[in-house]
């Protein structure tokens, strides 16, 4: 069936707009709602030793942001490697390893390549992919469903909050599976993952605020995105999805290595997006933007409104919804793709159609 834009403006906004369904429905793939339990679908998460993330692009971005979750809650070690590196240097994998592309197409040539080199190795093989028909799907053991229906704006939005749906359910599947969480945590974590639709509800609300931010956003030559743990891959993300989209240069880095470098770059005319829900860091990051605010860099804090204020003058805040912080990147991805897509209307760009990308590679 063709699929139509709607009441929308463009295919992004409304796929932006349609995330609580999709994450929902992606969940529902995982969890149980009637347990409360999380499945480990169809792999033996106490039997692997390693996982191998592979993917391009945004998906290679959820796969960071399942690495956290991974570690963190399973204990299990996770690498994850852009697919075009992967396939091309002769990485050392061993047999234990399980190997994960995660694609929206699941056509990406690079990702392909990387996933069928894996199963040659002998290594056991899922893909996280959102096309259920494509290549990978077939080419996988083990078939870990997205289910953000079609994605038509080049520049992925739902396919990617389902990406990490997926994987952030998983990771808490492989905790239980490697008893690294007892069933009251297990509890607690599903419970946080089927919040998630409505915290994402909640925040699509933050369109007049993000809309407010844009204006001067729109008038940067760069733009940095801060954020610690599961928020740094997230603030890649938002800078790729900035670049994509408005042409607007924009880098994410971790809000710990600011002074390693980027620190360099601030000035009045480059503003920091830091993303900084209340968690075990954001004190951290709450004095990484006072070193950019005393260096007269604008910046805007996207945190819950109940955070403290961090001192400096300069420093914007945008209200962002409360949520649990392994729920995190699904909820702060909304106010990301906002600022992306409304500075990109202000530029006038063509939103859906972003100037020399394709919505999937399927060639080098
Ligand atoms: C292209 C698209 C991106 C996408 C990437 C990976 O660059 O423009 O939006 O993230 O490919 O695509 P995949 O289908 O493998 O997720």
């Amino acid at each position: 069936a063709m699929v139509e834009k709607g009441e929308y403006r463009h295919f992004m906004e409304k796929e932006i707009h349609e995330q609580p369904d999709s994450v929902q429905h992606t969940l529902s793939e995982y969890l149980d709602l009637v347990t409360g339990a999380a499945k480990t679908n169809a792999v033996d998460f106490a039997a692997v030793e390693r996982i191998q993330i592979v993917a391009c692009g945004t998906a290679f971005y959820a796969g960071q942001i399942g690495r956290y979750a991974f570690e963190k809650l399973a204990g299990l070690p996770c690498d994850v490697e852009i697919a075009s590196e992967f396939r091309y240097r002769s990485p050392a994998v061993s047999k234990s390893t399980l190997a994960v592309a995660v694609s929206q197409s699941g056509e990406t040539a690079d990702t392909l390549a990387s996933l069928t080199w894996c199963k040659a190795q002998g290594l056991k093989t899922a893909a996280v992919v959102n096309v259920h028909s494509s290549s990978m799907a077939r080419e996988a053991e083990v078939l870990w469903p997205t289910h953000a229906g079609p994605e038509i704006g080049v520049a992925s939005t739902k396919a990617f909050t389902a990406q990490v749906a997926a994987l952030l359910a998983l990771a808490v599947a492989a905790g239980v599976a490697r008893g690294r969480i007892d069933a009251a945590t297990e509890a607690e974590l599903v419970k946080a993952l089927f919040e998630s639709p409505r915290l994402i509800a909640e925040a699509l609300r933050m369109d007049g605020s993000i809309r407010a931010v844009t204006q001067d956003l729109a008038k940067a030559d760069d733009v940095l995105f801060l954020g610690r743990g599961a928020m740094f891959p997230l603030a890649m993300e938002g800078a790729l999805k900035l670049k994509e989209i408005s042409y607007i240069h924009a880098e994410g880095y971790a809000a710990g290595e600011l002074k390693h470098g980027p620190i360099a770059l601030i000035d009045e005319a480059t503003p920091t997006i830091a993303l900084a829900p209340l968690d075990e860091v954001f004190e951290k990051t709450a004095s990484n933007l006072q070193e950019v605010a005393a260096r007269g860099g604008p910046v805007i804090m996207i945190a819950p409104e109940k955070a403290p204020d961090p001192h400096g003058a300069g420093i914007r805040r945008v209200h962002a919804p409360d949520c649990h912080p392994l729920i995190a990147p699904l909820v702060y991805a909304v106010p990301v793709q906002l600022l992306a897509y409304y500075t990109a209307v202000q530029k006038g760009t063509d939103v859906d159609q972003p100037r020399n990308l394709a919505k999937s590679v399927t060639v080098e």
